[in-house]
Formats: structure tokens, sequence, C-alpha cells
């Protein structure tokens, strides 16, 4: 039996269900799809885990969607691939340094991404995701609130850019997506006229300044599909180019520079952390039960608030 057909039998044996995100192995996507899970963005993780009757969800991805699987359906089991599966922005916000600086700052409504622990999360008024931040953002700053950001600096100065709201921005950044260098970018441009620039807003501020679309992994990839252009350069985790191939065989895909001026490697836009996921480590979790998500009953009903929030205002 092959490894896919052998998860695909424990699936139903624990009537669980695989829930991945974009950038893990495509190996891993097409299963979850076969397998009546789902691919995509973490916005939409977290609501396909909420809204399906699996008992268990398998999450395809990093700690933080596990988290955020499990606060959602406290009464689902949610197993991770590697309990190691992290997030350098995840890391870069540690509670207690993040509890102080909210102390400080306590006239500011609290607005985290969802790339934080659930402690985090609990502490925060809002929870975002990419595709979801811009519009929240906007919406309070009609309420005429201030804002606290954490943890990506450069997602937080885009927002603060686009929507002139009044935001006190954490310092964190995406190990990744920091890498992509403008400079080499628009000599890659200079090569493809033709071609049009998607970017991740997670990457700093002058490569955003050279995107044509910026937004979530879900936009990035309706741009692929959608677009006239035939030709594309992508500044966001190549783990991206499985789904934009599959919606858009024929057209011409570009991976975004990492290296020139200031790399510290030749082509390193793949996270990790998301690299960790196997259909290995799949079957082994799912015939375990190991690397269960855990998470404290008060702090998982403080951070549910704030998820919550993000799921009704995106509803
Ligand atoms: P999306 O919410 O756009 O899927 O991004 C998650 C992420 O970790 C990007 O690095
Ligand atoms: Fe975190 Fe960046 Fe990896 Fe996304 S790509 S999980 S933001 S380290």
């Amino acid at each position: 039996m092959s490894i896919q057909d052998q998860i695909q039998a424990e699936l139903k044996t624990r009537n669980a269900v695989l829930v991945a995100h974009y950038y893990v192995s495509g190996d891993l996507q097409t299963l979850a799809e076969e397998t009546g899970g789902t691919v995509s963005d973490s916005l939409e993780m977290a609501r396909f885990g909420k809204n399906c009757d699996a008992d268990t969800i398998i999450v395809a991805g990093v700690k933080f969607m596990g988290e955020t699987a499990k606060i959602l359906s406290p009464e689902k089991t949610v197993l991770v691939l590697d309990e190691g599966a992290t997030c350098s922005l995840d890391i870069g916000c540690q509670i207690e340094d993040f509890a102080k600086f909210c102390d400080q700052h306590t006239d500011r409504t609290v607005v985290v991404y969802a790339n934080t622990s659930a402690e985090v999360k609990a502490r925060a008024d809002w929870v975002v995701t990419s595709g979801s931040a811009l519009k929240v953002v906007k919406h309070l700053k009609e309420q005429g609130k201030k804002i606290l950001w954490a943890p990506d600096k450069h997602l937080g100065n885009y927002v603060q850019q686009q929507t002139n709201a009044d935001m006190l921005i954490w310092q964190g950044s995406c190990v990744v997506h920091e890498r992509f260098k403008a400079d080499a970018l628009k000599t890659l441009k200079a090569k493809y006229p033709e071609a049009a620039i998607l970017v991740h807003p997670e990457s700093p501020q002058s490569v955003v300044d050279l995107a044509d679309v910026v937004g979530s992994t879900t936009a990035l990839i309706n741009a692929v599909r959608d677009r006239d252009e035939q030709t594309f350069i992508v500044a966001t985790d190549n783990g991206i180019f499985h789904k934009m191939h599959e919606v858009a065989p024929d057209k011409k895909l570009i991976e975004a520079p990492t290296m020139g001026v200031g790399a510290d490697c030749e082509s390193c836009a793949h996270c990790e952390w998301m690299a960790m996921n196997t259909l290995e480590n799949c079957l082994d979790t799912l015939k375990t039960g190991k690397n269960e998500i855990l998470i404290n009953l008060d702090i998982a009903k403080k951070a549910k608030e704030s998820i919550q929030k993000l799921l009704d205002f995106t509803a």
C-alpha cells in the first residue's frame, strides 16, 4: 500500500481530517484535498477546522496553526506533524515581553498577527491574518482607535501606510520573507518586463514597493489564476508554486531573488519549519496520536474571543 493510501486509511479510522498550508510539500497538499481536507491560507485553515465535523484535525503547517485550530475547536483532538515546527514571528514575540509592551500602552487596541502563540493571542483584542489585516485596521481606525501591532514589522508598516492608522509596531520579522532583495528583484524585472510581481506583505518595504499585487497566499494564487500576464515573479515561500502551477499550468512562474547584496544563501525562499511536514511524519502522527496540541483553558478562552472577532468580521 502506498504511504498516501495508508494515511487515507488512518484518517478514516480516526475520523480525522488533514488541513494543510500552501507552503507545505505538494504531496501533502494534494493528499489533504483528495481526502476531503483542505489546503489554504492561515485564515481559511482556521475556519475549515472549526466547521468540519471530524473528531481529529491533523495540521500540516506550523505550531500557531495547530494552536488556532485547537482554540477554535477545543472539543476536537488537534495533532501537528512535528512539534518543533514553529515560526520566527512567534519565537520573536514572547508573552513576557509582549505583556510588558501592552501594559505600557493601555490606551491602544492590541492587534496581533495569527503567527503568534496562544498566550499572545489571549493578550490581544484582535487577531488578524495577512488576508484580513488591512480591513480590520481600517475598521478600527474608523472607530478612532489607536493600535498596538505585533509582531511583524513589515506587515505592520504596510498596513500603517495603506490605512494611515496610528500604529505602534513590534519589531518582529519572518526569516523567509526578510531575505527577498529589492535590487536583485529590479534586475530580474528588467529581464522580464512583461511579468507581474506578486509579493506577500511579510516582505521588506523595498520589495513591497515593487509589487503589482500585495496579498495573502490565497490572494497571490488568485492573481496568477485571474490576471492577464503570462509571467509572474513571486516573492513568498516557494511551496506556493504547487498550487499556482495547478490553477494556471500554462503560466511562467519565477522565484523572486533572495541572492544579491547582503544575501546569506542563494535560494532560500522556503520556510525550514514548513519543510518539517512530510508524508512520513503525517503517517507516524496518525498512527501514534503524538504531537497533540494542548492549551491552558483560560488562555484558550481568551484567545478564542480575539480570533472569533476576526472570523465574524470576515464572514
Ligand atoms: P497566509 O496567512 O498568507 O497564508 O500566511 C501565513 C504565513 O505564515 C506566511 O508566511
Ligand atoms: Fe513564519 Fe515566515 Fe515560516 Fe510563515 S514563512 S511560518 S511567517 S517563518
